[in-house]
Parts: C-alpha cells; structure tokens; sequence
C-alpha cells in the first residue's frame, strides 16, 4: 500500500514539474521572439534555386520584399534564367555548388557586398539531390556523393554564412525528410545524408538559442510530382510507379512551412508535412519498439518480390 502511495506520488511530482518545465520553456522562447512582417531590408540565402522548393521559395520572398540571394548550381541553365526572368533586382541568382569550398566563399563575398540595412536575416539549406539502391548494391562512392551534397553541402553553408545570421538573430532552415526518421527499403544513402543532418541542424539549435538564433527542420513527405527531384530516376520499382504517381502534386504546404519558419515569431523546431492520413502514422513511428516498424515491410507482399526479383540467380 505504502510502495503504491511513493510511486503515486513520485509520478505525481514528476508530471507538475514536467508541466511547470514546459510553461517555463515557453515563456522564455516567447520572450526571444521577434518576427518579420514584411522583407523590406532583410536578406534570405537559399541553396538549390534551379528548380524544385528553392526555386519557389525564391520567388515567394522576393514577391514578400526580401533580398533574395538564390545559389543555383546552374547559373545559365533554363532554371536559374526563369527566376531572374520572373522575380524583382532584388533578386540575385549566385553560383552556388554547395559541394565546393570556393563557391561557398565566393557566394559570400557577394552577399556581403550586397546586403540590406536589417543584413542576412535567414539561410535556407535546401540543395540536395536524392536516388534509391539497395545497400549491397551501392559503393562507398554513392554514399559520398549523397554525403558530399546533402549533408556537407548544408554544414559548409552553414558554417560560413552562421557569423551573419547570429549577427541579425535570424533564421537557419534545414531541408530533410521524413527518411531522416522512417526506415525504409532501398533509401540507405539518403536517410543517411538526412539523419546526419537533422542530428547537425539539433546541435545547431541548442548552441544558437542563446544568441536569438532559432532553427527550423523540414520534414517533407513525397512531393515526387512537385518538384524534380525525380527526374532522371529510375521510377518503376518491382514493377510498379511507387513514387511518382504518388503524394503531393503542389508544393504549397511545404512553402508555408519553410515561409513560417523564416518569418513566424515563433517558427517550429520541425514540420512534418504528409496528408492528413499519413499524419497519425509519421508522428507514431519514431515511438514504435524497432521489431513493430520493420514488421510493416516483412508483412507487404512486396518483401518477398523484391527478394525473388533482385536476388534470385
Ligand atoms: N520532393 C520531395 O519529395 C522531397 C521530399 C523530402 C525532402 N526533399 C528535399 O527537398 C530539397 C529540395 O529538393 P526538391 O524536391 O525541390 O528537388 P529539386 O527540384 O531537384 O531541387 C533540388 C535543387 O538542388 C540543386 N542541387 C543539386 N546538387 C546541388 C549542389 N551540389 N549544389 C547546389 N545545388 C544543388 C538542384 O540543381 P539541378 O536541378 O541542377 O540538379 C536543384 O535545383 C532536397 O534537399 C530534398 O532532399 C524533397
């Protein structure tokens, strides 16, 4: 009876001090705040304008009065000519491979030279590529190449335009995915390159929150049909058209998200951004015991055909 009482009460004390912790943490997150109503005299970098998010993204901020430096890893190409075409002078497209030390610190010299009253108000670490192998299959090379965009590329950026964000208490976005938590088949590399920089973007946060500095992760689900991360894949798996006849058709919510983070007083930590279905599912899954997730593979009948396709002699 006594034991019974001692738990009650340690659970008792525990869920309180649990609840007290929580209004305290938003207080004073609350307090740091400051948003940005309109863009006028803020500058945003964002990587990987070509096509896809970024380059809506750039458009979005530079229809909102932002000074938009938009690193495009093509400066001439079809993609990079469409947004200069489409948007304001401020605009400014940059050469940017985020692979490349050289082009990283060339793009800074550029936004240094150009930048408004209110300085770099936020970077927006978006380029990054995708592709999918079974592990067996893949080399060292392959993930490097997926390491080398999505995960170095962001933490070179980072690094070297950090030192102007903190200055004006700003904003950094980080790009990943839901792979960056969901385990699935045939996506090694990539969940690799995303949890890498999830586990970055977290460190970034705790370090910057002192400074006024606040960090938001993008956590889009498939959006395949929006952008064009798909071109050039190989999209018929096992015989089906899994991801490009599927998931979103726009990209809309996931610009709102990247737009909140940047401009809301009190941006998310992370947005996970699936269909109101999925939802349920996403927001469970970090939560589930291992041996409950890796069974909803070894229960599909797309296990077995997979095994039979690709490894049989
Ligand atoms: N679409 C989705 O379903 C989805 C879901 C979750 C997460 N994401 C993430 O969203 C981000 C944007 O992807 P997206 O869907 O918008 O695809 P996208 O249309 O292919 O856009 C990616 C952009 O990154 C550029 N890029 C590739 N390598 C680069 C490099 N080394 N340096 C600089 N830029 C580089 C691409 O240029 P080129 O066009 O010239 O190759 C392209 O402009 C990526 O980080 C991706 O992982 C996408």
């Amino acid at each position: 009876m006594n034991t019974i009482f001692v738990i009650g009460q340690i659970i008792g004390i525990a869920s309180v001090s649990a609840a007290l912790l929580f209004v305290l943490a938003k207080l004073v997150s609350r307090r740091c705040s400051s948003h940005v109503q309109d863009g006028y005299g803020y500058a945003v970098l964002i990587t990987g304008c070509d096509s896809g998010f970024g380059h809506q993204l750039a458009r979005v901020l530079d229809d909102k009065g932002f000074v938009v430096f938009a690193g495009c890893l093509a400066p001439e190409g079809a993609g990079a000519h469409s947004l200069a075409k489409r948007s304001s002078c401020n605009l400014k497209i940059l050469k940017l491979d985020v692979t490349s030390d050289k082009e990283v610190q060339q793009a800074k010299t550029t936004v240094l030279r150009n930048l408004p009253d209110k300085g770099l108000w936020a970077v927006v670490n978006n380029a990054g590529i995708t592709d999918w192998a079974e592990i067996e299959w893949s080399s060292i090379e392959d993930f490097k190449r997926m390491i080398d965009i999505n995960l170095f590329g962001s933490i070179r950026v980072t690094s070297a335009f950090l030192p102007l964000v903190r200055a004006a208490k700003g904003r950094m976005v980080f790009m990943s995915s839901i792979f960056a938590f969901f385990t699935c088949l045939n996506m090694g590399a990539y969940s690799v390159s995303k949890r890498g920089l999830e586990a970055f973007a977290d460190c970034l946060r705790v370090e910057m929150a002192s400074f006024g500095v606040k960090v938001s992760i993008i956590q889009p689900g498939n959006f395949g049909q929006a952008t064009n991360i798909l071109k050039m894949k190989t999209v018929w798996i096992f015989g089906r058209n899994l991801m490009a006849n599927s998931g979103f058709k726009d990209a809309d919510i996931v610009i709102d998200a990247m737009l909140h983070a940047i401009t809301s007083s009190r941006p998310k930590y992370r947005y996970l951004l699936v269909s109101t279905v999925d939802m349920f599912f996403f927001q469970l899954f970090p939560f589930l015991p291992t041996a409950l997730t890796d069974a909803v593979f070894l229960l599909s009948p797309m296990y077995g055909t997979r095994k039979a396709l690709l490894y049989s002699k």
